[in-house]
């Protein structure tokens, strides 16, 4: 077919790359139906001239769109929107709901299939909103709260409320309290290989908020981000509301595709990682992988962000040491969490910085007027160096191995083939996929919305992909299993969740 005529306009001024910028325009020509399967799009000499860039930015657009399914190149014949396209794709304006339900920068999932007529499809809500309130059953990244210590714990915060003296009641350090940045150093130390002093640990109100002060402390404009590909979702909103350039970097069972995210942008000044458990697939990042990481980054300069946020619960062989235990030429921030080892309405965390760093990180954490409740660290500080952290983590581990099998089991009983159910590694999370049902791919967001319409907090996994692939999105549901109760509970659960996916 002839190529149609097509316009394509980019903004440079746009803070997303001019190569991600080219897939969007195809994918909304595509879904808008200005570009039908078969019709030739424009040869990459012509379009880059069209948009004045460089050849290699349009051949780097095609590349990823071939991948994704959109485009099929045919040699001589020049490059054509796939033949075989799904009629879901086509007409498609869900994408945009989704986006825009989950803050997510200009990507969409292209590849969902239209809602049968007749099936209700509640409309998504935020993710930050969906995941706030009271704690609701398979809610991803819940700890398991009713097994929580919390007499000692009120203790512990009464106690430093009538003894802790005024410190307790005035301004925090904006880097954390002394004594649980000496804490923290002591077991990561121990239990992560992360060796550290308490200089370079700065105490948090989060994981955002950790990223907020990386950022600030050593980002430059423009500069680019790789982000796995699926990744985790609240990272990914609140960094495209930061404005940095964000570059999925896809993932594998080996975890972030190095050699990909080096092709795509071998400059990027920043990899945000989950090497321990992967975000939300569970992979684990092979040594092959962290070296080739640890290697980029001393070679371009740049820093990668180590996400650690559950590596404490691993239930298959021992807990591998962090990646930043390889971290000779110090390129890893670490960051951790109190979030799953405690519980998340603390809103405390960490980053421990490379040595060069701490001046930086230190001074805008005080121009920032960072810093957590002061009561709250005293109180987390007392609980780590009075053994009750210790004992917590260690009945935790035991109790969410437990947990997990009865949610396996009764996934496996209620769907069957319809699921495809792995046992969790580690975490407190884990994602399922479904199998293709007889009318084609399921359709993962309107089954997370009827499942929180019947009260349960599952998360979809396609919308965790920035690049969706067409018709190759796995779609599947990102669930918590810390907090079932027991085989009972598992199969109620499991079965309320089999019912929304037929209706
Ligand atoms: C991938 C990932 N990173 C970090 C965190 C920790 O976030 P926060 O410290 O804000 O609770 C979570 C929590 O769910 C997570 O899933």
């Amino acid at each position: 077919m002839p190529t149609p005529a097509l316009t394509i306009e980019i903004d440079r001024q746009h803070h997303l790359p001019i190569y991600l910028q080219i897939c969007e325009r195809f994918r909304t020509a595509i879904a808008a139906g200005h570009l039908r399967p078969g019709d030739r799009v424009p040869a990459l000499r012509s379009l880059a001239t069209q948009l004045n860039t460089a050849r290699g930015t349009v051949e780097l657009a095609y590349t990823i769109l071939v991948d994704e399914g959109y485009l099929q190149m045919r040699g001589a014949a020049g490059t054509v929107v796939s033949p075989s396209l799904p009629a879901s794709v086509m007409h498609s304006s869900r994408a945009q709901e989704v986006q825009g339900a989950h803050g997510s920068r200009g990507t969409k999932d292209a590849g969902t299939p239209e809602t049968p007529r007749g099936q209700s499809a509640p409309r998504p809500l935020p993710i930050a909103v969906a995941m706030s309130g009271a704690p609701r059953p398979l809610q991803p990244g819940m700890p398991a709260l009713d097994a929580f210590p919390g007499k000692v714990w009120n203790k512990l915060v009464s106690y430093r409320a009538r003894s802790g003296g005024r410190e307790m009641f005035a301004y925090p350090d904006p880097a954390g309290y002394r004594p649980l940045r000496e804490h923290i150093a002591t077991y990561l130390g121990l239990s992560r290989g992360v060796t550290c002093v308490p200089e370079q640990v700065f105490v948090t109100g989060g994981y955002r908020a950790t990223l907020e002060l990386v950022l600030r402390s050593l980002a430059r404009p423009n500069d680019s981000v790789w982000f796995e590909d699926p990744g985790y979702l609240l990272a990914r909103g609140f960094l495209a509301e930061t404005g940095v350039q964000l570059v999925p970097v896809p993932v594998d069972s080996e975890g972030i595709d190095v050699e990909r995210g080096t092709l795509l942008d071998a400059q990027a000044r920043f990899a945000l990682v989950t090497p321990s458990h992967q975000s939300p697939l569970g992979h684990t990042l092979s040594l092959a992988r962290r070296v080739a990481l640890l290697e980029w980054a001393e070679k371009a300069s740049s820093w990668i962000v180590e996400d650690d946020y559950d590596s404490e619960f691993r239930y298959l062989g021992r807990p591998l040491p962090a990646l930043k235990s390889l971290d000779r030429r110090d390129r890893v921030i670490y960051c951790g969490t109190f979030s799953k080892v405690m519980f998340p309405g603390l809103r405390l965390a960490y980053a421990v910085v490379p040595e060069r760093a701490v001046e930086r990180v230190g001074r805008v954490a005080h121009s920032m007027n960072a810093g957590s409740p002061t009561l709250l660290q005293a109180a987390v500080s007392d609980f780590i160096e009075q053994g009750h952290f210790a004992r917590h983590l260690k009945r935790m581990r035991a109790l969410y191995s437990e947990r997990r099998m009865l949610i396996v089991h009764a996934l496996e009983e209620s769907f069957g083939e319809r699921l495809i159910v792995e046992l969790p590694p580690g975490g407190i999370q884990f994602a399922v996929q479904f199998a293709e049902g007889p009318d084609g791919p399921v359709d993962d967001i309107a089954v997370a919305g009827r499942a929180r319409e019947a009260g349960l907090a599952v998360l979809p996994l396609s919308i965790w992909y920035a690049n969706s692939r067409v018709g190759r999105t796995p779609r599947g549901l990102v669930m918590g299993f810390a907090n079932i109760a027991d085989a009972e509970d598992a199969g109620r659960l499991a079965r309320t969740l089999r019912a929304c996916l037929d209706i």
